[in-house]
């Protein structure tokens, strides 16, 4: 089977970090369950996936993360109290979303980083290419389609791995992987290099890599050919590379926002934000 011409089916979402920046909310309750206003954030990425047209959900969870498969299932107590009830609408976008997706789970069992979660997903991946959205960086775009959705359509174009990138202030690039490329179409890079969090003056750009990634399934050799990078982690950002050299990377600058709720800062933004859309 060509590996690089089939459509996006899969969406990987690793979920097995311990949100330390969260404690002590996130001690008993996994990071990806943080609500922004009611629904939690791991919920809004399955929606942009699904919404992209991807359907199927791999998720990788790690210990004490049992309340994610609970969420996206049916809860037959719940249903009994409220059902006939005024209150029964609550209910309705995430049984709309246990209807149409199906989720897979595997777990990571040590914390071996980004690219290594990655690679826990390859048992549900198989050979294809899938997309990974990382759900504390949330995204939205109220001017059309989601970032996502986005990323599938250039897929269809480019057949290669693609990265979604923002403008970041300098000083910042230490938190992100950041790439350099060659602008091919306005907003459309091909990569030539990228490095996990640089220093400021090492940054090779100021265009930093966020939370939405299609990846060709050669990825997976590529991961555990891959050493130990940044902070002792296998990092996604240094496999991606190997590919980069084969000009087989676009980095693409999205349409839309994105916030970073990994942090309280980010995570302050994207309630107030949903919140005054909610309103308007
Ligand atoms: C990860 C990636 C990094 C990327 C970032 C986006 O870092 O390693 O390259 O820029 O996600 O949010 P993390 O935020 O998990 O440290």
């Amino acid at each position: 089977m060509p590996q690089n011409t089939t459509k996006i089916k899969k969406c990987l979402f690793p979920a097995a970090g311990y949100g330390t920046r969260f404690l002590p909310a996130t001690k008993a309750i996994p990071k990806e369950m943080l609500p922004i206003l009611t629904k939690p954030l791991l919920q809004y990425g399955v929606e942009e996936a699904l919404g992209a047209g991807v359907g199927n959900m791999a998720i990788v969870t790690g210990r004490g993360k049992r309340a994610v498969e609970d969420h996206f299932d049916i809860s037959y107590e719940l249903e009994h109290q409220i059902k006939g009830t005024s209150k029964e609408h609550y209910l309705t976008e995430i049984r709309a979303v246990i209807t149409k997706c199906t989720f897979s789970y595997t777990r990571q069992i040590e914390m071996k980083g980004l690219g290594h979660a990655i690679l826990c997903g390859e048992p549900i991946i198989g050979y294809e290419p899938f997309a990974v959205i990382l759900a504390d960086d949330l995204c939205d775009n109220d001017k059309g389609e989601s970032v996502l959705a986005q990323m599938v359509k250039l897929y269809e174009k480019y057949q290669c791995s693609i990265v979604a990138v923002e403008e970041i202030p300098p000083e910042d690039s230490n938190k992100y992987g950041v790439i350099a490329g060659k602008e091919e179409e306005e907003g459309i890079f091909r990569v030539t290099d990228m490095v996990e969090k640089p220093e400021p003056k090492d940054a090779p750009s100021n265009l930093a890599i966020i939370g939405r990634y299609i990846l060709t399934p050669d990825i997976f050799d590529i991961i555990r050919e891959t050493k130990p990078g940044k902070g002792g982690e296998i990092q996604i950002t240094d496999a991606l590379l190997a590919q980069a050299k084969q000009g087989k990377v676009i980095a693409y600058k999205f349409k839309g926002k994105r916030f970073d709720c990994g942090s309280v800062d980010g995570f302050v933004e994207a309630t107030n934000y949903f919140y005054n859309k909610s309103k308007a």
